[in-house]
């Protein structure tokens, strides 16, 4: 069901504040009433509507000062004036002040239902036009997800069917498992997808800075608070609220995310308002959130919050049959980049990409065949370069003269060798990820010298 539009009535007339609900009773309006023009700004202080209905005579400040006050408001609502005055004037002075329109009492209750409907679409237009704008600098490329294995297809399937649902997600994995791309994923057959997704890396906001990141805040909540900030949740609204790196959250904004999950309600900084939006979150991490409970840095309560639906995306090495897709996939979309549609991987860098072990997962094996096809000088991909614990011997020898089956130590000098030459000959780098010493690796070298 559409969400009722809410209306603010004020009028210091009794009988008409009476009268209209009644004629409006049927319609899908939510209507509250004011008497005065200094309870109309308390009150908008305090909650949000879609329109304003403002007779231009009140008892204590004149229609048009109010309705100037509320135009200074950001985000603030569209105001249709009212008044008993059949002269154009008063309506014209109402315009300039930024009235949405005018009628003259008696009021016709179809006009006043059409007007209302028209005003609102236009405060909501304007709303979200600002949320667009913080979403839209979140923006993720979409990727088409590749994948073979029994498990993918199972978690793909299951995520399909839940993604309809506004249920909370969490997804799990190592670093470059497809985390962003499951959680694009589900926001894009979500019906949701309409609006784009905003995403947030949590652990990449200053500690000081993150509450107005995700709430946003009032003007002059604090110095150099000059204009109204829309924050990430309130882009979010209607659409989904990506938060990677959930792990690093700290805590005083755990305890504010759980209690808008809970009631789908957040504060701006520097507000007295609560505000409403109806956000789908997903939340991922690569970190064991459980030990983040044990050692106190993540809340017991907003992990059970957030797991409702969890998803596990395991190793690339677990998966061999979405390696060799994503390979192949990979390899299709950087012959076009790069120009090479004859390139094709020859039987020994299959061997290599499959024995491969893949820490850096996905991401590795992207960036890996990226380069490959970037620097490939035959037909043939001979060996995937900048991958260091391959099984496969590459690099150091002729493709051609390389013996099946080698020593450990020719493994061990190949290994370095090629270490050496990705760092740039950086020894103090080369030991560190050969988690040798210096001294060790200096010792070596010189052995292969001799
Ligand atoms: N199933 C897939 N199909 C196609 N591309 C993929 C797939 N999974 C991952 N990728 C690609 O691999 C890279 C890493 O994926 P992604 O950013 O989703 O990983 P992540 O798990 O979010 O990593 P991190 O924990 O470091 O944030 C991206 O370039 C992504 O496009
Ligand atoms: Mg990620």
């Amino acid at each position: 069901m559409q969400q009722k539009l809410r209306v603010l009535l004020a009028d210091d007339d009794p009988v008409f504040l009476r009268l209209l609900p009644t004629q409006l009773a049927n319609e899908n309006f939510e209507i509250s009433t004011a008497t005065t023009g200094g309870s109309v700004l308390d009150v908008l202080e305090k909650r949000e509507f879609d329109v304003v209905i403002l007779d231009v005579d009140l008892p204590d400040i004149s229609g048009i000062e109010v309705l100037k006050t509320i135009r200074t408001l950001e985000s603030a609502p569209e105001v249709i004036m009212l008044t008993a005055d059949t002269s154009l004037e008063t309506g014209l002075t109402a315009m300039r002040a930024g009235a949405y329109d005018y009628i003259t009492k008696p009021a016709d209750s179809d006009q006043v239902k059409e007007l209302i409907r028209k005003a609102s679409d236009k405060t909501r237009i304007v709303k979200q036009n600002q949320r667009l704008k913080v979403a839209a600098a979140t923006r993720y490329p979409g990727v088409q997800p590749i994948f073979e294995s029994e498990i993918s297809k199972r978690i793909f399937a299951e995520a399909e069917r839940v993604a309809g649902m506004d249920a909370t997600i969490l997804i799990t994995g190592e670093s470059g498992t497809g985390k962003d791309v499951l959680a694009n994923w589900i926001h894009s057959k979500s019906g949701r997808a309409e609006l784009p997704i905003v995403s947030v890396n949590c652990g990449a906001i200053p500690e000081n800075l993150v509450e107005s990141e995700f709430f946003g805040f009032e003007k002059g909540a604090f110095t150099g608070a000059g204009k109204q900030k829309v924050g990430l949740i309130e882009a979010a609204d209607a659409s989904t609220l990506f938060l990677d790196e959930i792990g690093e959250m700290p805590l005083s904004l755990q305890v504010k995310l759980l209690m808008f999950l809970e009631n789908g309600k957040f504060r701006k900084v520097g507000s007295v308002r609560d505000q409403t939006a109806d956000v789908r979150v997903i939340a991922a991490t690569n970190k064991d959130l459980k030990a983040g409970i044990s050692d106190g840095s993540f809340r017991a309560d907003l992990y059970y919050r957030l797991n409702i639906i969890m998803f596990e995306l395991p190793p690339l090495h677990e998966r061999p049959e979405d390696l060799e897709a994503l390979s192949n996939g990979f390899l299709e979309r950087f012959k076009s980049k790069y120009g090479r549609p004859e390139l094709e991987f020859s039987n020994a860098a299959k061997r290599q990409i499959r024995e491969y072990n893949w820490p850096g997962n996905v991401r590795e094996l992207k960036n890996a065949v990226e380069r490959t096809v970037a620097l490939a000088s035959g037909d043939k991909i001979e060996r995937i370069h900048g991958i260091f614990e391959s099984g496969v011997i590459s690099g150091a020898v002729p493709t051609e003269s390389k013996p099946e089956l080698v020593s450990l130590a020719w493994l061990e000098k190949d290994h370095i060798l090629k270490v050496l030459e990705e760092v740039n000959g950086n020894r103090e780098a080369a030991a560190s990820i050969l988690g040798i010493t210096s001294r060790t690796l200096y010792r070596k070298l010189k052995e292969y010298r001799a």
